[in-house]
């Protein structure tokens, strides 16, 4: 049985308020499935790592945190930026490279290099989005730290039409070949209703999900139907 991702990320969605308000809902959902068959992660904006961090602590279901984004510098003078020494203190995993950041606020490829090997150094595990095989650099594999892979395809983030479960599943087929035996997530439009056909495709072993995971209930079922 492969271990699953079930990972949620929220943007720059959010108030304090509004993730107590997340978590509440999970907390009164019942556990109907086997928790150590899915690890779930929550991707929360910088503002609300430390409450997520605190909620997640006596939240029924296991959550680990994750960061969306982190600075590609050490700590110092960087105005603004997050360094992965501070990203550590609240969690474990963090989005680099996702296309909004690419598209939005010109991240090149040497930026996603130097954040991965920022991530690595302060043992934050890299959830690296490509959304083309072209995007993805088999360099990562020299970085001696445990990364994982998003396939996630622009147009199908947040348009509410997904890649099919075939191409997707291929596409992490082949970023396997490049990679080797890497964990692949599938993004883009994933909801309740399609999230088991993805997983069931041999080489994707989780979802990374942005819209539906905002919405307690639907993320709850995503994870009961995974
Ligand atoms: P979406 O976003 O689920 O809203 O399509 C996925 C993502 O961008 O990670």
């Amino acid at each position: 049985m492969k271990k699953l991702y079930i990972v949620a990320n929220w943007k720059s969605n959010k108030t304090i308020l509004q993730a107590e308000e997340w978590f509440r809902t999970i907390n009164n959902l019942p556990v109907t499935f086997n928790e150590e068959e899915k690890k779930v992660i929550v991707c929360a904006p910088f503002t609300l790592l430390s409450k997520v961090k605190e909620l997640t602590v006596n939240c029924k279901l296991s959550i680990v945190v994750g960061a969306q984004d982190v600075s590609p510098f050490d700590e110092g003078a960087y105005t603004g930026e997050v360094s992965a020494s501070q990203v550590k203190e609240f969690a474990d995993y963090v989005i680099i490279g996702h296309s909004e950041r690419r598209s939005n606020f010109g991240e090149t490829e040497k930026i996603v290099e130097l954040k991965i090997l920022q991530a690595i150094k302060f043992n934050l595990v890299p959830i690296i989005c490509v959304s083309s095989i072209n995007q993805v650099n088999d360099k990562w594999k020299m970085m001696n730290g445990k990364f994982i892979v998003a396939y996630e395809p622009v147009f199908a983030i947040g348009s509410g039409t997904p890649d099919t479960p075939e191409n997707a599943g291929l596409m992490a087929k082949k970023i396997k070949e490049i990679l080797g035996d890497t964990d692949i997530l599938y993004g883009g439009s994933v909801t309740s209703n399609n999230v088991a056909n993805f997983l069931e495709t041999p080489d994707i072993n989780g979802v990374l999900v942005g819209g539906a995971s905002l919405d307690a209930q639907e993320f709850y079922k995503i994870i009961q139907n995974s």
